[in-house]
């Protein structure tokens, strides 16, 4: 059995479905963790997936997915914009790791144009709803897949 993949949620994210459904969509944080774990059963690995509204945490979080997982995706919400702690837990990783996003902050407020977890990573998908996660998860098995 290959090591778990982990999925890591920033802050607010846990009120997905209540929060702005305009921009992020009705279904709840529960329901993406229900279609990652088909999609990850369906390729044949385990999944972790987890959130926090504490940046300290997902440091802890990222720094595990180092020790244990063979992939890691995050969407690391707000702190995407503002973290160099979440920035530099990531680059400690020698494992494949994706930003991802819901909405495409590129369209939104221009404070949401910068990324500090963009040059850490080795890939963004951003925009296509609570598919890109599900987009990351096969961009993630074909980079484990190639290796
Ligand atoms: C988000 C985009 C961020 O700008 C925002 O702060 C979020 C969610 C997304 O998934 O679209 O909380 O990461």
């Amino acid at each position: 059995m290959p090591k778990p993949l982990h999925i890591l949620n920033g802050p607010n994210l846990n009120l997905l479905g209540q929060r702005e459904p305009e921009i992020y969509g009705k279904a709840s944080l529960a329901d993406v963790e229900a279609l990652c774990r088909k999609a990850c059963t369906e390729f044949g690995y385990e999944l972790v997936f987890k959130q926090s509204n504490i940046e300290g945490e997902l440091v802890d979080m990222i720094q595990e997915a180092g020790r244990e997982a063979c992939a890691l995706l995050i969407n690391p919400a707000a702190y995407t914009h503002t973290s160099v702690a979440l920035h530099d837990a990531l680059k400690t990783l020698d494992i494949a790791s994706l930003e991802i996003h819901i909405s495409q902050p590129a369209k939104r407020e221009a404070f949401r144009h910068i990324s500090y977890v963009a040059q850490a990573v080795d890939g963004t998908i951003s925009g296509f709803g609570i598919n890109s996660y599900l987009l990351g998860i096969k961009a993630a098995i074909n980079i484990l897949q190639k290796s």
